[in-house]
Order: structure tokens, then sequence, then C-alpha cells
């Protein structure tokens, strides 16, 4: 493979110029208000008695994972998923309508958590703490889209993606580190394909999603050896409500894309219907996150794409930026050096694998 050339087994991508808008799906609005869900401590539900009609001896009590942005899409999911597979849930959700419907799920508890309301956030450490049960994993999930070019976007609809996507991972984490650190546990936070490949439009997106590739790093190093495994889901396209938020939030604003010098793009993305109920189901990002919140060995990096094409699409972005960092700069390596270099990340990669099955 030649990533210096261009020549690698992945097919090339144009960045740059190119308006490539990734359409999500939409899941369905909640319709009703409930009343407001008082903090208390939820039971556990008994599990079934097993097949043959008896209790099983000793039952190890379910851990507690806290899920943020649980309302729909990925975060729901992952929230059933788990609940489904012997964690008790924290489901953090805005609305009393999601925080009724999760609280009614067996083994999940709503908590209100906006991620960038401290005083949400304390509340919810106290809930947890008082609960006695400990808090095993944190899944930094809650997320937001931001259609905007970089040389138009206001600081405001900036600040904004980045408070939840960027701030609000840093601060729930920060927060329960405590009890994380105490119970030896895991965090994981959903990032996206959209934190190695770029495309127009979405730049305030692609840098958050960016941002949390490096928080994802450096908490590792410095939470890992404190006993906390660390770890990022990156999904492709999955059905989800994000882009259907969008227009919605877009819309409530009067924003017409009037006078943008990329106002055909904009209008079209508008335009479109962004329910996208035809998307994947996002249970392989489930699934990932369990894999994160269970495995001995969990995965740093966890790339769940539906297809192909858009695996192919994020690794083709990742080799891309190390062919661009080697070629033609003042210190560098050979191309076969790089190779060789490849060969040993992918074999310390196969390595990890390998002793996470227990070869
Ligand atoms: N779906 C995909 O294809 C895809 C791909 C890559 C990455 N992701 C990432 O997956 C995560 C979940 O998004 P999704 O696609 O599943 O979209 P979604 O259905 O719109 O879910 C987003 C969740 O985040 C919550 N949220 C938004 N602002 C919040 C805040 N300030 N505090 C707490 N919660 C907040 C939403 O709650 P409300 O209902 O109250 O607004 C909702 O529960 C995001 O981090 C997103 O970037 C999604």
């Amino acid at each position: 493979m030649d990533v210096t050339r261009g020549r690698c087994a992945f097919p090339r991508i144009r960045y740059g110029g190119e308006m490539k808008l990734i359409t999500l799906a939409l899941a369905a609005l909640p319709l009703i208000s409930l009343p407001l869900l008082s903090s208390a401590t939820k039971p556990v539900a008994p599990r079934a008695a097993s097949p043959t009609g008896q209790e099983p001896a000793s039952e190890a009590p379910r851990r507690a994972v806290l899920v943020t942005g649980a309302s729909s899409g990925i975060g729901r999911r992952t929230a059933e998923y788990l609940a489904e597979n012997e964690f008790f849930v924290y489901a953090g959700a805005r609305k009393d309508a999601d925080l009724a419907e999760l609280d009614a799920l067996e083994n999940v508890q709503g908590i209100r958590l906006d991620v960038t309301k401290p005083d949400q956030i304390a509340a919810a450490v106290k809930t947890v703490r008082e609960a006695g049960r400990g808090l095993h994993g944190l899944i930094n999930n809650a997320g937001v889209f931001v259609l905007a070019p970089l040389a138009e976007v206001t600081e405001e609809d900036l600040h904004f993606q980045m408070n939840v996507n960027v701030y609000g991972p840093y601060r729930v984490t920060k927060a329960f580190a405590d009890l994380l650190i105490e119970s030896q546990g895991r965090v994981s936070t959903t990032g996206s394909i959209s934190g190695h490949a770029t495309w127009g439009l979405g730049g305030p997106y692609t840098m958050s999603k960016h941002a949390v590739e490096a928080y994802t790093d450096v908490l590792a190093l410095e939470l890992e050896p404190l006993g906390v495994k660390v770890s990022i889901v990156e999904p492709g396209n999955f059905r989800s409500q994000i882009f259907q938020s969008t227009v919605e939030r877009l819309q409530a604003r009067g924003y017409t894309a009037e006078g943008s010098r990329y106002e055909a793009q904009l209008k079209g993305f508008l335009a479109r219907d962004q329910s996208r109920s035809d998307a994947a189901d996002p249970l392989p990002v489930a699934k990932a996150f369990l894999d994160a919140m269970t495995s001995e060995t969990p995965k740093r990096r966890y790339m769940v794409t539906p297809n192909q094409r858009e695996a192919d699409l994020t690794l083709g972005a990742a080799l891309k930026r190390i062919a661009e960092l080697n070629q033609d700069q003042p210190f560098s390596v050979s191309r076969a050096d790089l190779h060789s270099a490849l060969d040993s990340a992918l074999d310390r990669a196969l390595d990890r694998a390998l002793d996470a099955v227990g070869r």
C-alpha cells in the first residue's frame, strides 16, 4: 500500500471544496408532557427465574452505568441494550416526557441531566451516590449538530456546539470521576467518524468530534493509571434525531440561509427530509458500548459503521493525514520506514485484539 501517493486500498476521498452532507435519521418526537420526576432511587427489578425454574444461587448485583442523552437515537438504544444486559442504567434526559418514558423501562432510571447545566450534573452525582450502587460506567453520549460554514458560523452557535459535545463530556466526567475511580470503572464517549473525516458545512461538528478524540486519549493517560478504562465509540450514520433537531432549531429562529456564500447547499439541507427513518438501527453502536463497559481489555477506539464505505472513508481520512504529515517535511521518515511503522502499529493492535479474546 502506497500511502504517500494515495495508491492505498481505500478509495480516495476528496475534501475541501466537496460539500458532503451525511444525513442521519430521526426517532419519533415525544408528544406528551408528563409531571416532573423525582430523583428518588428506583428499585432493581428482580431477574427472571432460570429455565429450570430455580433462582440462581448467588446473584451479583447489577452494576450501574450512566448514559447521557438517552432520550433518542444512539443513547436510547444503548440505555435499553445495557439494561437488557445485566446493567442498571441511569438514563440522562432533559424533557419530562422522555424521563417518564425511560423511567418506565425495567432497570432504567431516568435522570434529569442537561450536560451544560452544572446544577443538574451535581444533582445527578448526588442521586447516584445516594443510591449506593456506585457507578461502574459513564457513557458521554449527548450531542448536537450545528450546520454552518466556518467562515460564517456565529460564535454563539460554535459555543453551543462545543458546549454540548466537548464541554459536556468534560463536565460530566469530571463530576463523576471520584465514583468511577472508586469502582475502578470505565468512561466511554460517543465520538464519530467525523472525528477523523471532515466535510463541508459540518465544520463545528467535526471540530467537536475531533476534540473528543484528543480528550479520550489524554483522559486515558490520566485515568487509566487510577484504574479507570477509557474508550471512544465512533459511529457512522445511524438512525437518530440529530439532523431533524438541527433543522428544527434553525427553523425556530427563522433561519433561511439567505445571503450565505453556501446558500444553495444550506437550503438543500433544510429542504430535505432529515428524518431518515431508513438509516441503520444503532444496535451495533450499543453493542460496542456494552463491550467498552464489560471487556477486560476494551478497545481505545470502536469504529462502528453501518457499511464498508463509511469505514473506508474514515480510514482513508486518517491515512491521508499521516501521508501529509510525512510529505516534504523538514523531518520525516522514508516510505519503507512508514510502511514498517504502520505494520508495527497493526501488529500491536492485533496483539491487543488477541489478548482480548484470550488468544
Ligand atoms: N446518529 C449518528 O449517525 C451519529 C453518528 C456519529 C456520532 N453520533 C453521536 O451520537 C450521539 C447521540 O446522537 P444521536 O445521533 O443519537 O442523536 P439524537 O437522537 O438527537 O440524540 C441526541 C441526544 O443528546 C441529547 N442532548 C442534546 N443536547 C443535550 C444537552 N445539552 N444535555 C444533555 N443531553 C442533550 C438529546 O436530548 P434531547 O432529546 O433533550 O434534545 C438526545 O438525547 C451524539 O454525540 C452524536 O454526535 C451520532
